[in-house]
């Protein structure tokens, strides 16, 4: 049975102890009342998913948030063989396919270089929305409403008080009915 506000949030990180933001972040959900923390690297150290456990998960909740770094401009590639894998045609999407129809997708990504490198002639040259549009692309083929993401950029230049109001943030943004603005 799904709970009409329950959220799952897959954390995908490959050295989550030893990492600054998506640790904190985690840790902020975790014990927090119709939120899942899953663990994608904890829970498939080995990289073998468990499809079924998987899609049974993404059933029981409402709104899915993909947690993770940015690693050249995408996800980990466990995040990425999760979404291949779970995705099926027959459930996901092809005939049949709904079962993911009318849940919303949320991303929460973190990044080494600061905001404005983000941006037209900038290092990267393209915004986050662009880079990350095979996310939201997917939502749309899924039957999913995207969400706007929570960013935390830049890590060098992030304080350990801005890491807390971030913490602190997430918890706020992946409840809102209707996320948009990034406390910044
Ligand atoms: C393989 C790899 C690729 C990365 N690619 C990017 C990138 O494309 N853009 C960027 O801003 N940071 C990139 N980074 C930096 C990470 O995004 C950054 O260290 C991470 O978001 C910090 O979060 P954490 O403290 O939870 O590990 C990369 C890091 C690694 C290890």
């Amino acid at each position: 049975m799904q709970e009409q506000n329950a959220i799952l949030v897959i954390v995908a990180h490959p050295e989550l102890e030893a990492s600054r933001i998506n640790k904190r972040l985690a840790a902020a959900l975790e014990h927090q009342e119709n939120i899942t923390v899953h663990k994608l690297y904890e829970v498939y150290p080995e990289g073998k998913i468990d499809i079924l456990r998987e899609q049974q998960l993404l059933l029981e909740h409402q709104r899915v948030v993909l947690q993770f770094p940015l690693f050249w401009y995408s996800s980990p590639p466990l995040l990425k063989a999760w979404m291949d894998e779970t995705f099926q045609r027959g459930w996901a999407h092809g005939t049949g396919g709904d079962k993911l129809h009318g849940k919303e997708l949320m991303l929460a990504v973190s990044s080494g270089s600061p905001d404005y490198m983000y941006q037209a002639g900038g290092v990267h040259n393209f915004s986050y929305s662009e880079l990350l549009r095979p996310f939201q692309q997917t939502a749309n083929r899924l039957g999913m409403a995207y969400l706007p993401p929570y960013i935390v950029s830049g890590i060098r230049e992030v304080t350990d008080d801005q890491l807390e109001q971030y913490a602190d943030g997430y918890i706020t943004y992946v409840r809102s009915a209707a996320p948009a603005a990034m406390i910044r």
